[in-house]
């Protein structure tokens, strides 16, 4: 059928056969498909969606067009976590060493910035010399001597994600439950994985801005990863504002270093630790829950998790002591501070504009072949529930060119909600999904 036919059978609600489904994303990522049809497509599924059927054969297409990566030669089981994207969101550089510390085998597959959220490969690369761009083999050899090791979507690893995934960024098809479903678990299960940990976000900062959104999409991906006979467990988790302090790639580095030394902010640590805590499950290192809570912990407390991460930024060529001297990250050239006039309560900080201000600075990408400056971003002072009087400073901007500040700084300070009453503090875990 010619593409414009499947096009227009979407955007008229019609379910698509996994064939057509496969002839579609064939194409696309052989390069007979042109990218302004495939935009049409996208549009069409954000506004019409999918069927259960058509997102497990639109996963399955992407997962196939690359090769599936066997880790039958490496001992232990092999377990993965993945974000579906978030403001400050750095678990996947806290959680995944920990977990590999205690004995899980964690095949990494990150994703890129999209939108205004960030991506785990883009805080990788901002530390000096760090490669993600792993032959298999590497990738395999490292997973062998760490347990741990970090990859993107490359020609081999679901390359139709990758081509995806950049044409959502900039036409504006990102926040659709099937194709965030059909990207996070093409990539992740075109590794031989055992089970995966989902971190689900919802709120201002997150795709899904509803909770009853954010189920489904657990669900939906849940479902994929049991039709392939994966185990997988879905938090969902509260994005209202951003996670931790430090917004930007270089700053989010710095952020994950003192997590990993327990001098992290408290709402990190917790989710951190509780994704690993769920990987350890999963990877069968402990008989209950509660005992791989205790050994996530154990595994922050006595340094393993960041000695850890420090041997795999070595071991993938980075220079491992940014995680102590973080003048070796790439630096701002300027600071921006965003004061209060009013005193009160932070009652609220918008995550996404916060997101889309560090985006608008160089942090993330406006077009796909826009390039990432690994050194801007924002660092809040406060987060919410805090007291703050007249003339606090709320946040800094860090910036390395003035031609977006003013927009960006007008963004910010408009993210921030100030109350005259205390703030009641809202849970960070809302579900479980499995
Ligand atoms: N993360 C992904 O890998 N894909 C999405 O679509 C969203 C978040």
């Amino acid at each position: 059928m010619r593409t414009v036919d499947l096009i227009r059978r979407k955007r008229d609600a019609e379910e698509l056969a996994p064939e057509e489904l496969q002839q579609l994303i064939d194409g696309y990522t052989r390069g007979d498909i042109p990218d302004y049809q495939m935009a049409a497509f996208l549009m069409a599924v954000f506004y019409s969606g999918m069927t259960d059927r058509e997102v497990s054969a639109m996963t399955e297409s992407m997962m196939n067009s690359g090769s599936i990566v066997d880790l039958s030669s490496i001992p232990g089981i092999k377990v993965d976590k993945h974000s579906t994207g978030g403001v400050g969101d750095k678990t996947s550089l806290i959680a995944s060493p920990i977990a590999a510390a205690s004995g899980v085998v964690v095949p990494m597959i990150s994703g890129r910035a999209l939108g205004h959220t960030g991506g785990t490969l883009d805080k990788l690369e901002s530390i000096p010399g760090f490669r993600t761009d792993l032959s298999i083999d590497e990738f395999r050899s490292l997973l062998a001597e760490h347990k741990l090791a970090f990859i993107g979507q490359t020609e081999e690893i679901a390359p139709a994600d990758g081509k995806l995934y950049a044409l959502r960024d900039v036409t504006a098809t990102v926040e659709s439950i099937p194709l965030i479903a059909s990207s996070i678990m093409s990539k992740k299960l075109a590794v031989s994985l055992d089970a995966l940990v989902l971190d689900v976000k919802v709120g201002s900062g997150a795709f899904m801005k509803k909770q009853v959104d954010a189920r489904r999409l657990a669900q939906m991906m849940v479902g994929i990863g049991r039709r392939l006979d994966k185990r997988v467990q879905a938090l969902i988790t509260d994005m209202n504002q951003p996670l931790g302090y430090a917004i930007g790639n270089a700053l989010e580095v710095m952020e994950v270093s003192q997590t990993l030394q327990n001098v992290g902010p408290s709402d990190l640590t917790r989710i951190s630790l509780e994704l690993a805590a769920r990987m350890i499950y999963l990877g069968k290192i402990t008989k209950t829950l509660d005992e791989a809570r205790e050994t996530a912990q154990a595994k922050l407390l006595d340094g393993s998790g960041y000695r850890k991460l420090k041997d795999v930024i070595q071991a993938q060529g980075g220079d491992p002591r940014v995680l102590d001297r973080f003048e070796l990250l790439p630096n701002a050239t300027g600071a921006q501070e965003i004061t209060t006039s009013r005193g009160g309560y932070v009652s609220g900080i918008d995550a996404e504009s916060i997101g889309q201000a560090s985006a608008m600075i160089g942090a993330g990408r406006n077009t796909k072949e826009d390039t990432i400056d690994p050194a801007v971003g924002v660092i809040l002072e406060v987060k919410v529930g805090q007291k703050i009087d007249p003339g606090s400073i709320l946040c800094r901007i860090y910036y390395t060119s003035e031609e977006h500040l003013e927009e960006a700084a007008e963004l910010v300070e408009d993210a921030f909600r100030i109350s005259q009453q205390p703030v009641e503090e809202r849970d960070l875990i809302l579900e479980v999904v499995s």
